[in-house]
């Protein structure tokens, strides 16, 4: 059995265009447009910090974190390398260099919330259940190797319980209603997105919270990753992931 059968969408442009026409789901998506050099321009004058990525990228794989710190001083980070410039025109050109023909994104950047100085987001698993009904069966945060600007467990992000990760930053309280808050956003997604691909039978929402705590969506990726809820070692959730998957893997 391989994840071949489940419908994936690649585009993260066509997945966010289709996710913006929801209302509901609207002020969760934070401003994302093609790279060129106009939206550039604007995107990081206006917001500071952005980041750039590949339209159909993978795994963290090509993401860069670009900051203005003032006109005659720009910044980006790939990977582990962190480069700095001193207009916009070598801002820009080192990134088309970088970019190539390929296309990318620009998104508002969100300032990540921290554990132990390193960032951390999280994913939310929503599938179709063996009783035929979307179910949020999975949420775990992901924290980012402590020199790298992604959370992706294939970048060497770390899988934990965003308990461990939130407990800092809420109270219970005010974590179990953003448990709850996630669980509604991501069968919110999943039922939106069906509309449009009625194959669907999981999504994995990355979630971006900064310190207003309302959570952003990153993305939706549409062939999730089941095996990080296999790395806590409550194996309670990654059971409830792998029951549906098999029962949407039968059908
Ligand atoms: N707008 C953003 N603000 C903050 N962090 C981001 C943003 N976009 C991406 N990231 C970080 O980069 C990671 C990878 O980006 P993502 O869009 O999920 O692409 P991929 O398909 O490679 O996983 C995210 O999990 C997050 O840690
Ligand atoms: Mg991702």
């Amino acid at each position: 059995m391989t994840a071949k059968r489940l419908i994936a969408v690649q585009s993260k442009w066509i997945k966010t265009k289709v996710l913006l026409t929801n209302k509901s789901i609207k002020p969760f998506i934070p401003d994302t447009r093609k790279f060129n050099a106009n939206n550039l321009r604007s995107m990081i004058n206006q917001y500071r910090m952005i980041y750039i990525k590949p339209e159909c990228g993978t795994y963290g794989n090509g993401v860069i974190r670009a900051e203005i710190i003032n006109e005659q001083s720009y910044t980006y980070q790939i990977e582990e390398k962190i480069l700095k410039f001193k207009s916009f025109t070598e801002f820009h050109k080192s990134l088309i260099k970088r970019i190539k023909k390929r296309r990318y994104l620009i998104q508002k950047g969100i300032h990540l919330l921290k554990h132990n100085h390193r960032r951390f987001d999280i994913r939310v698993m929503v599938q179709v259940n063996p009783k035929g009904k979307w179910e949020t069966t999975g949420i775990i945060g992901r924290l980012g190797h402590a020199r790298k600007i992604v959370t992706n467990y294939h970048s060497g992000g770390k899988p934990m319980s965003i308990e461990s990760l939130l407990r800092t930053h809420l109270s219970k309280g005010e974590q179990h209603h953003l448990h709850k808050e996630l669980d509604t956003l991501g069968i919110k997604i999943a039922k939106h997105l069906q509309k449009t691909y009625p194959k669907f039978r999981q999504i994995g929402v990355d979630v971006g919270l900064d310190k207003t705590v309302s959570p952003q969506i990153i993305e939706v990726n549409t062939s999730p990753d089941p095996y990080i809820f296999n790395q806590l070692k409550d194996k309670s959730m990654y059971r409830r992931v792998m029951t549906c998957r098999r029962a949407s893997l039968k059908k």
